[in-house]
């Protein structure tokens, strides 16, 4: 029997996420859109993750708008974003009532498929986020956050992935944001989840390591039912495996994908254009291109190191990259061994850097106030134990929060309308808001003198169609 396989392309979101810091402005995708719906993709990655954020804080765009905008150019192919659970788009824990509202505005504005996942694997902080998708008539796909440690085992992730579907998911994604699954271990890996669930599995592999191509086709022979690629201009290196060798591996198989060369061909040439651009402005630094297997002793995700790497260049200190990465092994077993993602990449890298950098007053001795959150249960569950006595040397005598973080969370909305109705245009300006405060409220004074512009001379181009 022919099981055609899903082809979820992430050229728009977590490619140039990966490789471009997130950096790719709409007016970029805009001529491309309308071929890339052609193609017969499963879904389009297209929004969400650290998009949003760059959106506003770097590219003068309001995310919504571009939401709206490729939903205007993508007609038959299914929109994909990526959601933190309870942090939504954000680094912090929000209140259930903005975490609805968010997720009812994305599928208002476009979105079909939330990929909502949680940092710590703690399913208290996806309930709300899946109910709320549920309610608006979306699709769930819970992601597992995938790393390595005697706590990590194939059951534990089976048993947590039975989980998310009692809980009302729709699709599972095995999510490997630093590229750790080996090709073998996916295919192990594949066969215990779908034992355990009746729901399609996805599986996402950044290519990092080297691995990724391997994996997939690994998963794929375990069943898997969808993959991530990325169109190969940007493919591979912190990316993902490049779509069009995928799909001519499994053309004439029993997992053919039934996609076209030739509509391929035409999306990566005119990405090929865009790859050019960025590796000629030093948006694409080629660094990120190569292999580094490394990622696998370390288990950092690129992100992560190119933040450690500015941290240290700052302090001048760039020598202790290698002490930094040792420690960030250490301090990750110390807090319970949380996968390694926004926002506990950023956690433990931070912590380690403090404790190289201030090495001589002992480990610990400058501890970051996240840090102590995440030790205190804040983010909620670690996967193992914190001991005791750590524990105690963190946080004193702190209340230890052991029960669902946003609970102790009172509802926001209505104290949020009012900070923003000075700057509101829109009713998203409420949740731009909401998320990233300072960097909504620049961008909303940006966005005011703009049209404060247009009023005055007249002209229709002076770039508010970004707006
Ligand atoms: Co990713």
């Amino acid at each position: 029997m022919v099981k055609k396989l899903l082809i979820t392309e992430t050229a728009l979101r977590d490619s140039h996420q990966s490789l471009a810091a997130t950096r790719m402005t709409t007016e970029e995708m805009l001529p491309i859109l309308e071929a890339m719906d052609q193609v017969g993709y499963y879904s389009l990655e297209a929004w969400g993750g650290a998009t949003f954020d760059a959106c506003l804080r770097f590219l003068h765009e309001d995310p919504w708008a571009r939401l709206r905008t490729i939903k205007d150019h993508v007609k038959n192919t299914k929109l994909q974003m990526l959601f933190r659970g309870q942090n939504i788009l954000g680094y912090r824990h929000y209140a259930d009532d903005v975490v609805e509202y968010f997720v009812q505005k994305c599928i208002a504005n476009g979105i079909d498929i939330i990929r909502i996942f949680d940092a710590l694997n703690d399913p208290r902080n996806l309930e709300t986020a899946i109910r709320a998708t549920i309610k608006e008539g979306g699709h769930v796909q819970a992601a597992i956050s995938y790393t390595t440690s005697k706590y990590h085992t194939n059951e534990a992730f089976a048993e947590y992935a039975k989980r998310l579907e009692d809980m009302g998911a729709h699709s599972i994604c095995i999510k490997d944001m630093s590229g750790l699954i080996k090709p073998y271990e996916a295919f192990k890996l594949v066969k215990a989840i779908k034992n355990s669930v009746k729901i399609p599995v996805h599986i996402h592999a950044h290519y990092t390591a080297g691995l990724a191509s391997m994996t997939l086709l690994k998963a794929i022979e375990a069943d898997v039912d969808g993959i991530d690629t990325s169109i190969s201009p940007l493919a591979m290196g912190t990316s993902h495996a490049p779509t069009e060798s995928m799909v001519a591996t499994l053309q004439d198989t029993p997992y053919d994908t039934g996609l076209s060369l030739e509509k391929l061909d035409v999306v990566a040439k005119y990405f090929n254009g865009i790859r050019e651009k960025y590796l000629a402005s030093g948006l694409i630094d080629p660094k990120v291109l190569k292999v580094d297997v490394n990622a696998l002793r370390y288990q950092v995700p690129g992100g992560m190191l190119s933040n450690l790497i500015s941290q240290l260049k700052a302090a001048g200190k760039l020598d202790k990259l290698d002490a930094v990465l040792e420690e960030v092994a250490r301090v990750r077993e110390d807090a319970g061994f949380p996968p390694l993602v926004t926002p506990t990449s950023q956690i433990v890298g931070t912590q380690a850097v403090n404790n190289v950098l201030f090495a001589n007053d002992g480990r610990y001795s400058r501890v970051t106030k996240e840090f102590k959150g995440l030790v205190r249960g804040d983010y909620g569950k670690c996967p193992a134990p914190i001991e005791d006595d750590f524990r105690k040397q963190i946080i004193g005598d702190d209340e230890i929060i052991d029960y669902r973080p946003a609970d102790k969370i009172a509802p926001e909305i209505d104290i949020l309308r009012e900070k923003v109705a000075p700057y509101q245009e829109r009713e998203e300006d409420l949740l731009s808001f909401a998320l990233f405060e300072q960097v909504a409220v620049k961008f909303f004074e940006w966005r005011k003198q703009q049209i404060y512009k247009l009023d005055e001379n007249g002209d229709a181009e002076t770039g508010v169609h970004t707006i």
